[in-house]
């Protein structure tokens, strides 16, 4: 397919035919979701030059200062969908608990849980930011949705995506499995996503690691195991990792994704059995999780698949090793080796 012309509307209604059963709903949330993006984008582009950067005033759920574009991100993300009678309820990061239909709205069978704007510390240092998604098909058959259609394990996922708002802006999503990932580039003199990374495969293994190394002193055995030894030749690559880190997770995890490495936000606390770190399940973790292994990568706590945890609140945090097969795998024989004692 030419790339130049097959924009996103018409990749994934031509994804759709090889989906029978498909009535097009699936196909007009991601058009939502790809529209309320392009608006983020105009203004995390001109973040600068309007009163829209620095603080809110407000702390989110997590306890962190709300920057004003967060709040832009997720306002705009939740009325392009609110009202298209195609979700049952919206899960953000940013919000204590789901964000309900309005009454006056019809319900849907799909639920979105999103980070609307991971990163959004950068905001002002015009480092490249980003929005997470994850669409679910509801569980409940009540009248509204509840809170249980968005706790579903990330191997539930129907899709999932991200867009980096960065030098372009790109859009890449998955349905998983043989679909595939495949990114859009947004051509801004136009306001079209066209086709730009088709069928979107992570390196088997890397040369990149990405983490921050300032929390070391709050790592457990494994973790500084693993990272210590990436910079040695006692490693699957034979010899020494390059390290890049820019602390914004999508915009690492997409340099990630196209060359090869892994990233990793460890548990910050010595005892594994309490899985913490700093990156929810929900909004960031299993979303990537999805798009990840859809492109042949892997995602792990470092003794459980991302995609199996099954969540018991809305922003549980569990820790994130994720990227090429085999440098997860390694942290994964590591964490197993120290787990014997
Ligand atoms: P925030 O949205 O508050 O800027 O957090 C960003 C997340 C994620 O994007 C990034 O990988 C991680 O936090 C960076 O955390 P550290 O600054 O602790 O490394």
């Amino acid at each position: 397919m030419e790339h130049t012309t097959c924009t996103l509307n018409r990749f994934v209604i031509e994804q759709q035919r090889n989906f029978p059963e498909a009535r097009g709903k699936f196909t007009e949330l991601l058009e939502h979701i790809a529209f309320a993006s392009k608006i983020v984008n105009r203004e995390t582009s001109k973040a600068g030059l309007v009163d829209i950067l620095g603080l809110t005033g407000h702390v989110n759920v997590q306890g962190e200062e709300v920057q004003k574009l967060d709040q832009f991100a997720q306002s705009t993300f939740f009325k392009a969908l609110d009202h298209t009678g195609l979700c049952a309820c919206i899960a953000s990061e940013e919000e204590p608990d789901i964000l309900p239909i309005p009454d006056h709205f019809p319900c849907g069978d799909y639920v979105v849980t999103f980070d609307p704007l991971d990163g959004s510390t950068n905001i002002d240092a015009n480092v490249s930011i980003g929005t997470i998604f994850g669409i679910h098909r509801r569980v409940s058959t009540g009248d509204r949705g509840e809170t249980r259609d968005a706790l579903q394990p990330g191997r539930n996922l129907v899709a999932a995506g991200y867009v980096i708002y960065g030098s372009s802006t790109i859009l890449v999503y998955t349905c998983g499995g043989s679909a595939g990932v495949h990114g859009f580039t947004l051509d801004p003199s136009v306001g079209e996503f066209f086709l730009s990374h088709n069928f979107i495969r992570t390196p088997v293994s890397g040369s990149i690691y990405s983490t921050n190394e300032g929390n070391y002193q709050s790592w457990n055995a494994p973790t500084r195991e693993f990272v210590d030894r990436l910079k040695t030749k006692d490693n699957p690559r034979g010899k020494s990792y390059s390290t890049r880190y820019i602390g914004s997770l999508v915009a690492d995890f997409h340099r990630n994704l196209l060359y090869g490495g892994v990233f990793l936000y460890p548990s910050d606390t010595k005892d594994p059995s309490k899985p913490t770190g700093k990156l929810r399940l929900l909004s960031e973790c299993a979303p990537l999780a999805f798009v990840c292994e859809a492109a042949g990568g892997k995602a792990s706590t470092g003794y459980k698949r991302i995609l199996d945890v099954e969540p018991t609140e809305l922003h549980q945090r569990v820790p994130l090793i994720i990227g090429s097969p085999a440098e997860v795998e390694f942290y994964e024989q590591i964490c197993a080796k120290h787990s014997k004692g």
